[in-house]
């Protein structure tokens, strides 16, 4: 089964509870968020604060990724505001990203570690079974709206290749195109911005992604019973 999830970077903020019902209406099964803080990326978005706000008006789970330099000290503030799932940067772990995901367990929030597309998939061997997720970045993290990297392909099936068996995530530029590229390498849970926030029917933009993404699964792989 492949989830879509739908990164609120590119939703017109000034009418935020009505392109978040327009998502969960319009078949998303999550929702990505995409938390800089002008330090680890050249851009700022939001904090704790809105990720509360949107928990507030909707039921989806709520997907949190953190472009931040510091997750360890801000994990709680996102726990406490309704993050079902938190992305910290494998780049900011240092030589223990462990002690990170100990701290989002004992949150009770479910963790999972980004990587960078220039990132070797080495430094994430040492915990990857503790892992409920790892988020491929499909590009350098920062901004919506750009070019899908092709190069990445690979990697996702070098993650299934070093027996990780938990959810996927690849995150920039999914569009129709990209996405049974990803799903086919290995991939169960695409992140899109503008490829849905960008068009005008958000429930088609979600549907022709989907349709895109489980073409390239078997029946069995896409949840039929045997
Ligand atoms: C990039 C973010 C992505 C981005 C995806 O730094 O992590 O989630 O918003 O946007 P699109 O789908 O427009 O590439
Ligand atoms: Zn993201």
């Amino acid at each position: 089964m492949v989830r879509i999830a739908p990164s609120l970077l590119s939703a017109d903020f000034s009418n935020l509870r009505g392109e978040v019902a327009d998502v969960e209406q319009g078949g998303a099964d999550l929702l990505h968020l995409d938390v800089m803080d002008g330090h680890f990326v050249p851009n700022i978005t939001f904090g704790p604060g809105l990720v509360g706000s949107v928990d507030k008006t909707s039921e989806l789970e709520l997907d949190c990724h953190l472009m931040i330099s510091d997750p360890l000290t801000y994990a709680g503030a996102f726990a406490k505001a309704g993050a079902d799932w938190i992305s910290f940067h494998v780049e900011v772990a240092g030589t223990d990203p462990g002690r990170i995901i100990d701290a989002i367990l004992d949150l009770g929030v479910k963790p999972s570690i980004a990587i960078n597309p220039d990132t070797t998939l080495h430094r994430l061997k040492p915990v990857l079974d503790r892992l409920e997720m790892v988020l491929v970045m499909s590009v350098f993290p920062g901004f919506g709206g750009q070019d899908f990297i092709p190069a990445v392909l690979p990697r996702i099936k070098e993650l299934r290749d070093l027996g990780f068996q938990k959810d996927i995530e690849v995150d920039g530029g999914i569009d129709p195109e990209t996405a049974p590229l990803v799903v086919e390498a290995g991939a169960t849970v695409l992140v899109a911005g503008s490829a849905i926030f960008g068009r005008p029917s958000r429930r088609d933009a979600i549907t022709a992604i989907r349709d895109a993404a489980t073409g390239v699964l078997s029946p069995a792989e896409n949840g039929a019973e045997a």
